[in-house]
């Protein structure tokens, strides 16, 4: 069997047109700091009617199979996770195929995983265990994660944002799968979901989708602590992982979460927490389940009492998802690569706990060991590649009237035909693929910007979705 599979080489792309929360938040007519302190974020991409979660996805994988040197006839499965629905029956990953048809390979398993933010965590469990797998022919997994995340105008609105991210998947790899170690709490709920297919925006029941995270979090803990001890015949706390990396719909929630973790320990090993912790979270300790996801006072006393541990154990993943948004299933992931980008030189040999949650409601706690490994699947060179920093500092910020002119548009396109869009790529970097046209029979054009100056497809960029 293959040993330590695992993410071999990661990329992001997320859209350069971003909004600040604090003008969203004045724009809206919210009170100051609603946004930025409140929910904890600084900023949100979003894509404008070039983009979409195709041209997202085709610009991540072709960058990510060149800049780490990967022939593409070595891809021996595509697994796709999304939420945003742009065919009801031909999969996204299909619209990625065309790379690989080009190249003479078309023996690639896998489609697409839906379940709300979940999806990219099915899908790269899909690949992972498939490596580990009889059926594994040798070749590299290839996992995307690809989301617009949209809400109608209302307090969701600026909980939203867009982003893709590859992960290609082998054995020796230096961010490599503890399997046994999985939590899971799956349940049916109706806190977040999209009944309406006419359109992009979710159905959404804000408070209730935050305690199903906090119960999600506490339920997946139990889980994992106990499969840990089992395994390793001793106690789970804090203190066994070096970060925790959380799905963030939104940072606060984040905060919120990890002091759940912190009460979790109190509450099965009270001296597996410091005496500071111990004396804060000891008033708290008869709560019921119910009870304890209702008090503010508890929510308050678990977030102090936490704050060290968050600030060494949390915040270096936090990046992304405070400046890009929600990315939905590749929100947890974009965590993962912030903490890259922040810590790729003191990983190694370091335990790193994920949690994802996909409303409805999906979720699993899992283990990743990080490891020394050679170039280029190195956890320097992805932070190289990756260059998040340089992304983030060459961000477009719009004004919010040209980013509710943006969502409007967005809402009319959405599951139209015939029509051609701007072509307008200034503000893509080279390499980054755009929507051109849908026709009548909704097939998609794409284009793929070739030099800094294209204005509009050439003819060498354009692919011709597979017609
Ligand atoms: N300064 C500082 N903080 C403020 C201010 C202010 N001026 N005004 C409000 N706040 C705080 C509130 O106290 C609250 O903090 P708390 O959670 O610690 O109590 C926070 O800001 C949010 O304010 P609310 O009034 O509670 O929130 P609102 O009703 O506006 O909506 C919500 C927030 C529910 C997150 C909404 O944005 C939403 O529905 N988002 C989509 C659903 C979502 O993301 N759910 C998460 C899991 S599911 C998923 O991933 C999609």
């Amino acid at each position: 069997m293959a040993k330590n599979v695992g993410i071999l080489a990661i990329h992001i792309y997320f859209p350069p047109t971003c909004i600040l929360q604090e003008v969203l938040e004045a724009h809206d007519g919210a009170s100051k700091g609603k946004y930025t302190i409140g929910l904890g974020q600084d900023c949100m991409a979003f894509c404008t009617e070039v983009e979409d979660v195709i041209s997202m996805s085709l610009t991540v994988v072709t960058s990510l199979l060149d800049k780490y040197g990967i022939d593409p006839k070595q891809i021996g499965r595509l697994e796709v996770g999304s939420e945003t629905v742009i065919d009801k029956s031909k999969s996204i990953k299909t619209f990625l195929m065309q790379i690989f048809e080009e190249y003479g390979n078309t023996d690639i398993e896998g489609v697409d995983s839906t379940n709300a933010c979940y999806g990219g965590t099915a899908a790269l469990f899909n690949c992972v265990n498939w490596v580990e797998s009889n059926s594994w022919d040798g070749r590299y997994g290839l996992v995307v994660c690809t989301d617009s995340a949209v809400y109608a105008e209302g307090p969701a609105r600026p909980t939203g944002g867009a982003a893709a991210i590859a992960m290609l998947i082998g054995p020796d790899a230096p961010i490599a799968f503890e399997s046994k170690l999985r939590g899971s709490h799956m349940s049916h709920v109706y806190d977040f979901y999209k009944p309406n297919l006419a359109s992009e925006y979710p159905v959404v029941d804000g408070k209730l989708s935050q305690t199903c995270y906090l119960m999600a979090v506490d339920s997946c803990y139990k889980q994992f602590s106990h499969k840990y001890e089992k395994l390793k015949g001793k106690q789970f706390s804090l203190s066994d992982a070096e970060y925790f990396v959380f799905h963030s719909p939104y940072n606060k929630l984040v905060q919120k979460s990890f002091a759940r973790l912190l009460f979790n320990d109190f509450l099965r090993n009270p001296s597996s927490v410091d005496e500071v912790a111990k004396e804060k979270l000891a008033p708290f300790a008869t709560l019921s389940g119910d009870e304890s996801y209702q008090s503010r006072d508890l929510e308050k006393a678990s977030q102090q009492a936490a704050k060290p541990l968050y600030d060494e154990k949390v915040q270096p993943t936090t990046l992304l998802p405070k400046q890009v948004g929600n990315m939905y299933t590749a929100s947890l992931y974009a965590a993962l690569v912030s903490l890259i980008h922040n810590k790729h030189s003191t990983l190694a040999g370091k335990r790193v706990i994920l949690f994802s949650y996909g409303s409805g409601s999906t979720a699993t706690m899992f283990s990743l060991q990080l490891r020394d490994s050679q170039h280029p699947f190195s956890l320097s060179n992805m932070a190289q590649v990756m260059d998040v920093a340089g992304k983030l500092k060459s961000r477009h910020e719009f004004p919010p009237e040209k980013f509710v002119e943006t969502m409007k548009l967005m809402e009319h396109r959405y599951g139209a035909k015939e029509f051609v869009t701007s072509k307008d790529s200034s503000l893509l970097s080279p390499g980054t693929y755009y929507l051109t046209e849908v026709d009548s029979m909704y097939r998609r054009f794409y284009a793929k910007k070739t030099s800094e100056s294209s204005l509009t497809p050439t003819d060498k960029g354009l692919i011709a979705n597979g017609h």
